[in-house]
């Protein structure tokens, strides 16, 4: 037997083959399917070195990919042959709850084994000696950190720093810059509620003004250059654009738009929040002033790790969010102690993108894209609207958000009512309509976790209009 990348094909009954084929296999939850079951093996193939676990919905046959535990490295090397990835192939690597169906990658993760294992390594190795280790092997230790993430963001690590979160990173930006009466900074209505209140504070302690463009739900590069370009004024200083958005899942055509901007003498400042692990990122060919992206989210590193980058003419400008011991003495001492902290996040970072490179990198983008693809069809087709999606045309993120067509009064009782039922998706209020969204992580998700939210939609949907 030939284990090859699983596709998506035209559902004939309502449902795709995946589904289909899952429904011959007779298995009543997604998470059930996951018990192991032994199938064909020929020692010929590549395949057949695995003992079968996890299921494949292939267009006309259900494939079987067993992770056997003890023969673990060897089939993680040989599910690296396959490009992409099959869905569901690590879900043993993580801890994540059987009883719940996890929709929810791009909110705060989940971290592999592996990565955890890591940061309790760096912590027991703090506790030896505490002060040895912050006081005297710091600098170093994070250096070389820094070292071994620059290169996966495209950049060198003179222009990054470490930053605990996107919202702290984003703060560092803004309160460099002294703002005066009649400033303005621009954005758009996609973007993430903290950082607009990040600019709100410093906007109106100046006397100046956040302008939100409307590029449209679907935003593309015509959409977002005339919106932007029609608001900025004589003293429009700054423009913050999110690279993935997060209560649409959208992908901003930005690119086109950075060199203009700064040749306006506008600084661009770019929220990759959900970039680094999801798509690709070459922070030095960006052009940008500044960058952040969590490696908390698709990296798969602990909470508290993420980067800032800044161009090279900032380094002088930039502060760190927290003035502390590195206040004015060059951009890495500024970030690098901002306040005795656990830095077991940074230091395990490179570990967490040596496993998302073990798991294909890339490749595994790819099939996070192709899953999210798979989610984006068949909630089109559940809630019987239109899909936007160009047929053939792979997703071009590793998250779907749909409009659920219902007002947004009840999103907080919703939102208990889906957790009751076990099943992990963000409800988001945008633009007076109530969205969900949807995250492919294909190393854990599986094509049918998507069925298990569906189930539940048309009862979601009473819940949001009525509050029970
Ligand atoms: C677009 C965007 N920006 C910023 C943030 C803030 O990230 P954090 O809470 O890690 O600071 C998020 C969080 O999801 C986000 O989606």
């Amino acid at each position: 037997m030939e284990t090859v990348g699983w596709q998506r094909a035209r559902p004939t009954t309502g449902q795709t083959p995946m589904c289909e084929a899952m429904n011959t296999s007779r298995r009543k939850s997604p998470r059930m399917q996951r018990s192991p079951q032994r199938i064909h093996v020929d020692p010929n193939s590549a395949s057949s070195c695995l003992l079968l676990e996890s299921v494949h919905y292939l267009p006309h046959r259900v494939e079987y990919v067993h992770t056997h535990r003890p023969q673990w490295q060897r089939t993680t090397s040989l599910i690296m042959h396959h490009k992409p990835p099959l869905p569901g192939f690590a879900v043993r690597d993580f801890s994540l709850a059987e009883d719940w169906t996890f929709l929810n990658h791009g909110s705060y993760g989940a971290i592999p084994r592996s990565v955890q294992q890591e940061q309790e390594r760096w912590r027991q190795e703090l506790e030896r000696q505490p002060v040895d280790f912050l006081a005297r092997r710091w600098p170093g230790l994070v250096a070389e950190a820094r070292g071994q993430v620059a290169p996966h963001l495209g950049t060198t690590s003179d222009c990054m720093a470490f930053v605990p979160n996107a919202t702290a990173g984003i703060q560092a930006i803004i309160r460099s810059f002294s703002w005066q009466r009649g400033d303005s900074i621009l954005t758009t209505n996609h973007r993430y509620d903290a950082v607009h209140r990040i600019l709100q504070f410093a906007m109106r302690r100046a006397g100046g003004q956040v302008i939100e463009v409307d590029p449209s739900a679907n935003p593309t590069p015509d959409s977002l250059r005339t919106a932007l370009l029609a608001a900025c004024r004589p003293h429009t200083r700054m423009v913050v654009l999110d690279e993935i958005t997060s209560p649409t899942a959208r992908r901003l055509p930005i690119k086109p738009l950075i060199e203009d901007l700064r040749d306006r003498g506008i600084m661009v400042v770019v929220d990759g929040a959900h970039a680094p692990g999801q798509i690709d990122v070459a922070l030095d060919t960006m052009g940008v002033d500044f960058w952040v992206g969590n490696l908390h989210k698709w990296v798969c590193a602990p909470r508290g790790a993420a980067v800032l980058y800044a161009a090279p003419q900032h380094h002088d400008v930039i502060r760190a969010p927290i003035t502390s011991h590195g206040h004015g003495l060059g951009f890495h001492a500024e970030f690098d102690w901002t306040g005795t902290f656990d830095p077991s996040p940074w230091l395990s970072a490179p570990r967490a993108l040596a496993q998302h490179e073990a798991w294909g990198g890339a490749e595994l983008r790819t099939a996070h894209r192709q899953l999210a693809g798979h989610f984006r069809d068949r909630l089109y087709d559940a809630l019987d609207l239109p899909n936007p999606a160009v047929p053939g045309t792979p997703h071009t993120l590793a998250m779907i958000a749909v409009p659920l067509g219902v007002p947004t009064t009840h999103v907080p009782a919703a939102q208990h009512w889906l957790a009751a039922h076990k099943v992990e998706a963000p409800i988001i209020p945008w633009q007076g309509q109530t969205w969900i969204r949807a995250s492919a992580f294909s190393a854990y998700n599986m094509p049918d976790d998507i069925e298990a939210l569906i189930a539940l939609l048309p009862k979601l949907r009473n819940v949001l209009r009525d509050g029970t």
